[in-house]
């Protein structure tokens, strides 16, 4: 494999010294980049952009092409995972994201297998081994999963929801039921993460975007002890280099101590946290992640350079930042507010990493 030519983005995730604070955006690739949109009306919908590598590929490099962006992340969805257990994707246009077959019956909990990665996830190995051709060594790769909470919302509503009380009446009245989804959607993403680390991932995220709806005794019994399994599951070394591992809990920043403690590398933070608070309570446990309000993209240039440099500020000196939204890009971002928030990081955090 060829060596990297910028692993500031992999070197800040382990805590390591760097010349500027990496940057990427959670949706980098999507509905705010108009080749996004022209890519996937040629794709004919969302998942068959999901399920065709070089669509897939196509659209990962998309935000590369016009920002100075420090790491890729494979384009895909969370959900895939329960499509591959049999529960049926689909989205319906103008909507979010739904099931055919959500678990409603008590057997069809009992019958969940956790799926062979290889068989019936293989388009996404084959998208991380043809878009880590195509990124030739410039930045590294990024592959991701849903957290086991996160993932069981979605295949117990069957769609996203305002309050999930399905989901919170299954696991409050059957909570051994709730329990078994989460074991096998654990093995499901273990196994899923380490084929994408065998096919060239060189970092991994959890997504754990319903969490932050928990209580703190609910988080603490189903939502971060999974998160703590996968951490100790997943293959730690790949090419001679530590595949470092994010979690990010949307909501999370109560937790923020226990979560550090779950094995992960970095935390992922949303906007409701101050950066260099969260930073003095990790201490050198971990890097973090974050944490810019997407919201603030939908404004002016001034506005964004002025956001982004109170972040690196808040964050201080040292290492162990990598910058980012605090959740996905807006679809309706003006791509120039990218192009300053890019070139404002890049600049203006080189003073933060100077001895
Ligand atoms: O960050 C990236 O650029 C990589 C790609 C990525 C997508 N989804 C593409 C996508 C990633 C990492 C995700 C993760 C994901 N998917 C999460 C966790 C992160 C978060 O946002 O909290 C969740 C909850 C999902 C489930 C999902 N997929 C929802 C709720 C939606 C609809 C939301 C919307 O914006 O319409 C999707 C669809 C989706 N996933 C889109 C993209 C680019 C939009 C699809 C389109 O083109 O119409």
């Amino acid at each position: 494999m060829t060596p990297l030519k910028n692993d500031t983005f992999l070197r800040a995730l382990q805590r390591q010294p760097v010349d500027h604070t990496p940057l990427w955006l959670m949706r980098q690739a999507g509905r705010y980049l108009p080749e996004y949109c022209a890519t996937r009306a040629r794709a004919g919908s969302f998942l068959s952009l999901c399920k065709t590598p070089s669509l897939a590929t196509e659209v990962t490099l998309q935000p590369l092409a016009r920002y100075d962006l420090d790491a890729a992340i494979l384009f895909s969805d969370i959900l895939t995972v329960p499509d591959a257990m049999g529960l049926g994707l689909y989205f319906a246009e103008g909507e979010g994201p739904k099931f055919e077959r959500p678990l409603r019956q008590e057997w069809e909990i009992r019958d969940l297998q956790a799926p062979d990665p290889h068989d019936h996830l293989g388009y996404v190995m084959d998208a991380v081994s043809e878009i880590r051709r195509a990124l030739d060594g410039s930045v590294p790769l990024i592959g991701f999963s849903g957290s086991p909470f996160t993932l069981s919302c979605y295949m117990v509503e069957g769609e996203g929801s305002d309050t999930y009380a399905r989901v919170k009446t299954l696991m409050y009245s059957r909570p051994d039921l709730m329990h078994h989804i989460l074991d096998v959607t654990t093995r499901a993403v273990i196994d899923y993460l380490n084929a994408q680390i065998e096919a060239g991932a060189q970092a991994v995220m959890v997504f754990d975007s319903w969490g932050g709806m928990l209580s703190q005794a609910a988080y603490l019994e189903f939502s971060l002890p999974y998160m703590a399994r996968i951490m100790a599951g997943l293959t730690r070394e790949r090419d001679g280099r530590t595949v470092p591992r994010i979690v990010f809990t949307k909501g999370g920043g109560l937790w923020l101590d226990r979560i550090a403690d779950c094995g992960a590398d970095a935390v992922g933070l949303d906007w409701t946290i101050e950066i260099g608070e969260a930073r003095q309570r990790v201490g050198d446990r971990v890097a973090l992640q974050g944490n810019m309000d997407p919201s603030i993209l939908l404004t002016t240039p001034e506005a964004v350079a002025t956001e982004a440099r109170r972040i690196l500020a808040s964050y201080g000196h040292g290492n162990g930042h990598v910058f980012n939204l605090g959740h996905g890009i807006s679809q309706f971002t003006p791509p120039e507010n990218v192009a300053v928030l890019v070139e404002t990081v890049r600049a203006e955090s080189r003073q933060y990493h100077a001895s």
